[in-house]
């Protein structure tokens, strides 16, 4: 006997389940199936994000810059500290209860909610009159009718050609969260979020880090300003970074891992490595889907093809998150699951694709939402830009973290805020100021006229606003 629900999720990833929670808050008789299991086979979801991404990269950049910070900034505050050490299993463990904490979350909010949660595999079977057939296998077997089907089946690493991913030795994101003891060698293909995240823990605890990149500028989609001033820190930092490379080889040998390249200059070149992190992209999931049974449409880079709505192109099946196209972010993805819902609701479910945030969590953290400076150039856009650095900010000199600065692009003529740019400390917060004002459309001047506390790292944002009409009042 099958069982019907209004609306069926497939994939318990930030897009899936929080489409669910929206579906059942609007009344719907909702279903979501995820197959996510933890190391006892039982449910753990939460998807990507929670399992082997957002949740668990954070706690070990939390573990480890306490780490750097007790070996290198305790002294200045006139903290001792003798025969230093760190336990990288206990570190692992404590990552992995957050883990845990976060997915038995998501099942208390299933139980809250009324949400029936199904731990398995969804693929569809055929559309009928009462809606399609889904079935259910792996840990429940089952077999269900939704009216509406939501997928939110997420994304996989992507492997390098000839060198798919053993998490021994050649690691993934998976594998990069649960190396067991620090590598004194650490190699990392990709300069991007993930290589920069996960080289920085790394490297935090003691490996020597270095990161490949085949483009020849480094953090090419990040403001020009901000991503030099970013690099600058990494380099004093000690992560060696090269720029331009082409990897023509990776062969596993006793010892670890050996990178052939050809460097930006042309010179062949070889990386030995005890470790290495492929961090080159990640792809859309929709593998176990059986996509075909109901001609759900798959693009080249397999993605579904979805509409600004996300509708596919069958009726009544959207979907939602990385497996479609747009930033592979866990809050374009949730916000993309709650209009979602709303639109099966008749609602008029929205997401402002220019107030996106983007945040990568290095030290510097760097973080911005709307245009770059290199963006509105190109399309020839006028427009002015003010800056503010943390150095003359009193908070950040209390915190003793003083790298980088807030950035202000605004509208030449109307004083619009057209982008925000930030790399310095808590630059993951403070750009929740910038995508709220960027959403109310509000001027440069608007940030510059509001109060913001003594004292702060806010503060920079005040200044930078004020950068731009070339009036800071502490610099
Ligand atoms: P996913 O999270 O991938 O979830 C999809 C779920 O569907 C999975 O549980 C999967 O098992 C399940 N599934 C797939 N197929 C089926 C099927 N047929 N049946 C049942 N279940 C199925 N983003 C941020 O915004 N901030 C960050 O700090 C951040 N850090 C990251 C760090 C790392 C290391 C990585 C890898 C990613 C990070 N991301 C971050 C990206 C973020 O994880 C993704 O954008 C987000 O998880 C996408 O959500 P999703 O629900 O679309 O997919
Ligand atoms: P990415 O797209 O951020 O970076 C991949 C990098 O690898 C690029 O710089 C690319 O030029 C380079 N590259 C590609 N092929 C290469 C090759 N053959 N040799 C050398 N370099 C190569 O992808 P990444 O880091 O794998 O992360 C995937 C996605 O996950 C991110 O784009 C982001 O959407 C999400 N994510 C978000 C985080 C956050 O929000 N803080 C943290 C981690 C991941």
């Amino acid at each position: 006997m099958s069982k019907t629900f209004d609306v069926v999720v497939i994939g318990g990833g930030p897009a899936g389940y929080i489409a669910a929670i929206r579906a059942a808050q609007l009344g719907f008789n909702t279903a979501c199936i995820d197959e996510w299991k933890n190391d006892k086979g039982g449910p753990a979801p939460g998807g990507t994000c929670t399992n082997v991404g957002c949740i668990p990269s954070k706690a070990l950049l939390q573990s480890s810059e306490h780490f750097e910070h007790a070996g290198h900034a305790f002294a200045d505050h006139g903290i001792g500290l003798k025969d230093l050490s760190i336990d990288i299993a206990k570190m692992l463990g404590r990552k992995d209860t957050v883990v845990k904490q976060n997915n038995d979350g998501i099942l208390y909010l299933f139980k809250k909610n009324k949400i029936t949660f199904f731990h398995g595999r969804g693929s569809f079977v055929k559309a009928g009159d009462a809606g399609y057939e889904i079935k259910v296998s792996g840990a429940t077997e089952d077999t269900l009718i939704g009216k509406d089907i939501i997928i939110a089946t997420g994304s996989n690493a992507r492997a390098l050609p000839g060198a798919p991913f053993d998490e021994e030795s050649i690691l993934s994101n998976d594998g990069a969260l649960r190396i067991p003891s620090v590598p004194a060698k650490l190699g990392v293909i990709g300069s991007g979020v993930i290589g920069l995240e996960m080289g920085s823990v790394w490297r935090r605890l003691g490996a020597e880090v270095t990161v490949l990149e085949a483009l020849p500028t480094f953090l090419g989609a990040v403001d020009e300003q901000i991503a030099k001033e970013a690099q600058k820190a990494f380099m004093r930092q000690r992560l060696k970074i090269e720029l331009g490379v082409k990897i023509s080889e990776v062969k596993k040998d006793k010892k670890g891992v050996s990178v052939s390249y050809t460097s930006a200059k042309g010179d062949a070149k070889t990386l030995e490595v005890d470790k290495l992190i492929v961090s080159i992209g990640r792809v859309p999931n929709t593998t176990g889907l059986n996509a075909e049974a109901v001609g759900l449409k798959i693009d080249e880079r397999g993605a579904i093809v979805v509409d600004d709505d996300c509708r596919t192109n069958l009726p009544k099946v959207w979907a939602v998150g990385d497996v479609v196209r747009g930033p592979m972010l866990a809050h374009k993805a949730e916000e993309e699951g709650v209009a979602v819902a709303e639109r099966i609701a008749g609602q008029h479910g929205h997401v402002n694709f220019n107030t996106i945030p983007w945040v990568i969590y290095t030290s510097p953290e760097i973080a911005w939402v709307g245009q770059t400076e290199q963006q509105l150039k190109a399309a020839g856009r006028a427009y002015k830009a003010g800056t503010f650095p943390f150095l003359a900010n009193g908070r950040a000199r209390a915190l003793g973290d003083t790298t980088g600065m807030v950035k202000f692009l605004a509208d030449a003529a109307t004083d619009e805020i057209l982008g925000v740019h930030i790399v310095g400390p808590m630059a993951s917060e403070l750009i929740a100021e910038a995508v709220v004002a960027m959403e109310f459309k509000a001027s440069a001047e608007d940030i510059a006229r509001i109060c913001h506390a003594h004292p702060s790292l806010s503060e920079a944002t005040k200044e930078a606003a004020l950068a731009v009409d070339k009036r800071t009042l502490n610099f």
